[in-house]
């Protein structure tokens, strides 16, 4: 691509919610994360500079659905549901729900969440796990703007269990080693899978997919995956 690197590379405006380590969270003022680098390459590939802001998860769903966005990168789920409001690169990464708590939390499996309280992010497929168990209206949920506030309200005690992204969960226990959590999935936890998001029509849909194939055959998708993931 001869376009790679130019300096008239045109700049996006991408939006996401940066409080979801590994994939994107804060680090002196920057943010920072597997989605970050795997967006950067994946746009300089198409000949694209991004500037990313941590806009919030609704607002980054508000600025796509307005087109004030041209990205939204958040490890977003793709479902039939949102693909009615916006357009999806293919699918980079797998990820299944997951059940974080505190040892001695008597949580097994997810039937063993009925009757407790539960965190999940506002608007994500974690809340939609927790209410397929829970019921819809279930007023045992609890409902937070960011990922980092559903592990705030465990480690106070004000909800039992938090219900996120796998990869998520595994790196906040491990992150946070005196907290003494623990992790559970279930065999009802279906995989899902992430895409980049961009607003209805856009034509950076095509643009990406195919900077998203290159970027995963020519070895820079690995070499992201084994920064972050170190495997
Ligand atoms: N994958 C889940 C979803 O799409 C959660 C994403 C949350 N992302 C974030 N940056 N907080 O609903």
């Amino acid at each position: 691509n001869s376009n790679n690197g130019s300096s008239k590379d045109k700049v996006l405006n991408v939006g996401t919610e940066a409080t979801f380590a590994p994939f994107e969270y804060q680090q002196k003022g920057k943010i920072v994360g597997f989605d970050v680098d795997l967006l950067n390459a994946v746009a300089k590939q198409a000949g694209y500079k991004i500037s990313i802001k941590n806009t919030g998860w609704d607002a980054m769903l508000a600025g796509l659905q307005n087109k004030e966005l041209d990205v939204g990168m958040a490890g977003i789920t793709i479902n039939d549901e949102r693909k009615k409001s916006y357009d999806f690169s293919n699918p980079y990464f797998e990820s299944k729900s997951m059940i974080v708590f505190k040892k001695g939390t008597n949580i097994k499996t997810a039937k063993d969440l009925i009757g407790k309280k539960v965190g999940v992010q506002n608007g994500t497929t974690g809340q939609f796990t927790a209410e397929s168990i829970l019921g819809k209206n279930s007023n045992k949920i609890s409902k937070y703007e960011t990922s980092a506030l559903c592990f705030t309200a465990l480690k106070s005690g004000d909800v039992d269990a938090v219900v996120t992204d796998n990869a998520v969960a595994l790196q906040y226990v491990k992150n946070n080693p005196n907290s003494n959590l623990e992790t559970v999935t279930d065999k009802s936890f279906k995989s899902e899978y992430y895409g980049i998001a961009f607003p209805k029509n856009s034509d950076l849909k095509a643009k990406f997919d195919k900077a998203l194939t290159k970027v995963m055959d020519n070895g820079e998708y690995a070499k992201i995956y084994k920064k972050w993931f170190n495997k």
